[in-house]
């Protein structure tokens, strides 16, 4: 049995997530059931990243304490994620006790390493970022990724990683093995980054300046800096199951997760993950998402809308998976309609309904195609879905050509049931990516006879 331990970037809980954090965890619970249809072992991780400094503004901006902030906002998206049927087998928060301990202990195993040091720090820090910046990196000032910030200038005294120690090593792990880094454009920038330097990075704050986060186990006057505690999420939530088989982050953060993580990682003595996928961002109606210009949709509004299935399909299919995408109502409507209403669910109601009349007995159990579990498991995602609605295609070409509404006896039977045992495998191939629609589908074909189903996704 081969093993698949998939992991999400971890949110911020400075406010409740919207429609671009959901789509990764939608690709992730995708895959996931993908690889518990083909009898993997499967643990899916996922969760909220509640220390640091804009989880603290957030909640000071409530008069909240950072606690009841982050458990407020956590609850949150634990709700937005069940609205589309995310089912992770653990969703772990940095503020649970066992994340903690395993923070402190990997801290000491860097130390012990001889890889963390004292040392001061003068210069700019981005608190959306969460991270330190150099001028070039700013645009007239400001953060790119954060424009409505100010950029803080900070001198301290901080523990340092060094970073600097595995650039060589981090070179080998991505030049040698091309499915490190994916999709190839990523890997190629990372290899820049690499060939423009590494320095050391501090991982730690001053606690009488930000004291919400995990102490330094040896030096209680600082506390761990937050990207340092959350990457450490992922072996805290696989525990015995690490590595990962594949981490599943945004462009923004690839950086942290294919150079920073590995190093710590490979300083603390632990195995490195497999793979590490960084997929595009998701615009709506032609903006950034983003609080601060209001153009926020949550995922259970969608759900609402469209049902968790038709909003599942799609992002998998119409996501960001590699370029940026702009999504936007209008495109969500004219895909229920054209691929879900008048695709997969006019196709099931026309030959269920044919099937109930004939009185057609229940279908054996299919197997998904060899080419669909490739595509799956090479994370050709959108190669997958294709696939599936070329069948549709494929089915609904064949009842209007044979007019198989106007056979009769014995040909009509034959073809019903091929096209019926078509749209069984279909179901089976969808039921990740829409687990209700396509149960209800396998029910319909599978009971002791064939019954006609109830439009799957009527008009909205
Ligand atoms: N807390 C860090 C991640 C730590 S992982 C050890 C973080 N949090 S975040 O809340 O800002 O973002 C979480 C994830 O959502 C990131 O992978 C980010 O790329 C992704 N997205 C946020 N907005 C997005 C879109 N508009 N579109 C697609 N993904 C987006 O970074």
């Amino acid at each position: 049995m081969a093993r698949f331990t998939i992991t999400t970037a971890i949110d911020y809980t400075n406010g409740v997530i919207h429609i671009g954090h959901a789509y990764q965890k939608i690709v992730a619970d995708v895959l996931a059931r993908f690889h518990k249809q083909i009898d993997d072992e499967v643990y899916f991780l996922t969760g909220t990243d509640e220390h640091g400094i804009t989880n603290t503004q957030a909640a000071a901006k409530e008069g909240l304490e950072p606690r009841q902030f982050v458990d407020k906002i956590s609850a949150l998206d634990k709700k937005e994620i069940e609205s589309m049927d995310i089912r992770p087998d653990r969703f772990i928060r940095t503020t649970d006790e066992d994340h903690k301990k395993v923070v402190a202990e990997f801290y000491m195993k860097s130390f012990n390493n001889g890889d963390i040091y004292k040392g001061s720090y003068e210069g700019l820090y981005c608190a959306g970022c969460e991270s330190y910046k150099t001028l070039s990196e700013l645009i007239d000032g400001a953060c790119p990724l954060h424009p409505t910030r100010t950029i803080e200038k900070i001198s301290e005294e901080n523990y340092f990683f060094r970073w600097s120690k595995y650039r060589d090593f981090l070179r080998d792990l991505i030049e040698n093995n091309p499915l490190f880094v994916q999709p190839e454009q990523r890997r190629k920038d990372m290899i820049g980054f690499l060939d423009s330097g590494l320095e050391d990075i501090a991982i730690s704050r001053p606690k009488q300046k930000l004291s919400w986060g995990i102490p330094v186990p040896n030096d209680e006057s600082h506390v761990i800096y937050v990207w340092f505690d959350a990457l450490i999420n992922y072996v805290t939530g696989l525990g015995s199951m690490w590595p990962a088989s594949l981490h599943l982050v945004g462009k923004d953060i690839t950086r942290w997760h294919t150079l920073l993580w590995p190093a710590m990682l490979k300083s603390a003595g632990y195995e490195m993950p497999k793979a590490v996928y960084s997929h595009g961002f998701m615009n709506l109606n032609g903006q950034k998402i983003s609080k601060s210009l209001g153009n926020v949709i949550s995922p259970s509004e969608l759900a609402n809308r469209y049902g968790s299935d038709a909003t599942r399909y799609y992002f998998f299919r119409y996501g960001p998976w590699v370029e940026d995408v702009d999504v936007s109502l209008e495109k969500i409507d004219a895909v229920y309609q054209s691929d879900l209403a008048n695709g997969i669910g006019n196709l099931s109601s026309r030959l269920t309904t044919m099937a109930e009349k004939e009185g057609l007995a229940g279908l054996k159990d299919v197997s998904v195609s060899d080419e669909y579990k490739q595509f799956m498991g090479e994370l050709k995602i959108v190669e997958a879905v294709e696939l599936i609605w070329s069948k549709i295609k494929e089915c609904d070409r064949t009842i209007n050509e044979t007019k198989l509404w106007e056979k009769t006896g014995e040909e009509k039977e034959q073809t019903l049931n091929k096209l019926l045992n078509i749209l069984l495998v279909i179901a089976k191939e969808t039921q990740p990516i829409m687990p209700n629609a396509s149960l209800k589908i396998i029910e319909a074909l599978t009971g002791e006879k064939i019954v006609k189903i109830a439009p799957l996704f009527p008009r909205i």
